[in-house]
């Protein structure tokens, strides 16, 4: 649980309303929260989903782990705790940018439920859409991929005895009970993936 150590503090409401930044942008400001295995595909078909949405005239933009611990949470590692705080930093970050009006795209393992579960409430407090989308690409793919190498590193560090912590290897991962989409990369392409979900956010209204 985050301590909550600011007190004497009044919110200040804005003028501006969620109708009129929608209707500056033609698009309803929303979290698209990929979650999934490291070398589940989160990252390239958030790239990908982004860069499609940007040639149409969307305004879209990715929040990626890996990208975030350069900078705002490089002061954070894997514990359970690291790694819940790095969840609520950017779920805070991304209901901010979905409250400006952009199309935001999180890429994070996320790999605790409660976690995710927490930020998903966050939204639907502040009446933004909040969509889930589960990379459910087995670990047995992920692991041929293994694009950075790291299963290889988490794997000789469990058979030399000390462990890494790596999702999936010897850390766990909770799969979401409901996403809203779920999708194996195993045998979908980036750009497939990409097409589905913008297919799912015309059917929710968010992109016309
Ligand atoms: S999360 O679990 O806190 O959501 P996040 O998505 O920010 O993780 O970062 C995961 C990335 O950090 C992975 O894609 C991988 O490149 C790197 N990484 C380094 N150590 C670990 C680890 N122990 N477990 C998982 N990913 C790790």
């Amino acid at each position: 649980m985050t301590a909550v150590k600011a007190t004497n503090i009044t919110w200040h409401e804005g003028h501006v309303t969620p109708e009129e930044r929608n209707q500056l942008l033609k698009q309803k400001g929303c979290t698209i929260w990929f979650t999934g295995l490291s070398g589940s595909g989160k990252s390239t078909i958030a790239f990908t989903l982004e860069h499609a949405l940007v040639q149409r005239g969307r305004l879209a933009y990715v929040l990626d782990g890996d990208n975030i611990r350069h900078g705002l949470n490089k002061n954070l590692g894997f514990s359970a705790a690291d790694r819940e705080e790095n969840i609520r930093r950017i779920g805070e970050v991304a209901k901010l940018f979905a409250d400006a009006g952009v199309i935001t795209l999180t890429s994070f393992i996320s790999p605790y439920r409660k976690d995710r579960d927490n930020v998903r409430g966050l939204h639907e407090q502040g009446k933004m859409p909040f969509i889930e989308v589960h990379c459910a690409t087995p670990i047995e793919t992920c692991e041929s991929r293994d694009p950075k190498g790291l299963y290889k590193k988490a794997r000789a560090a469990l058979a030399g005895g000390k462990g890494m912590g790596f999702t999936g290897v010897d850390d766990p991962y909770e799969a979401p009970l409901k996403p809203e989409v779920t999708i194996d990369a195993t045998g979908t392409s980036p750009q497939d993936a990409a097409a589905q979900l913008i297919e799912y956010l015309e059917k929710q209204g968010i992109v016309t």
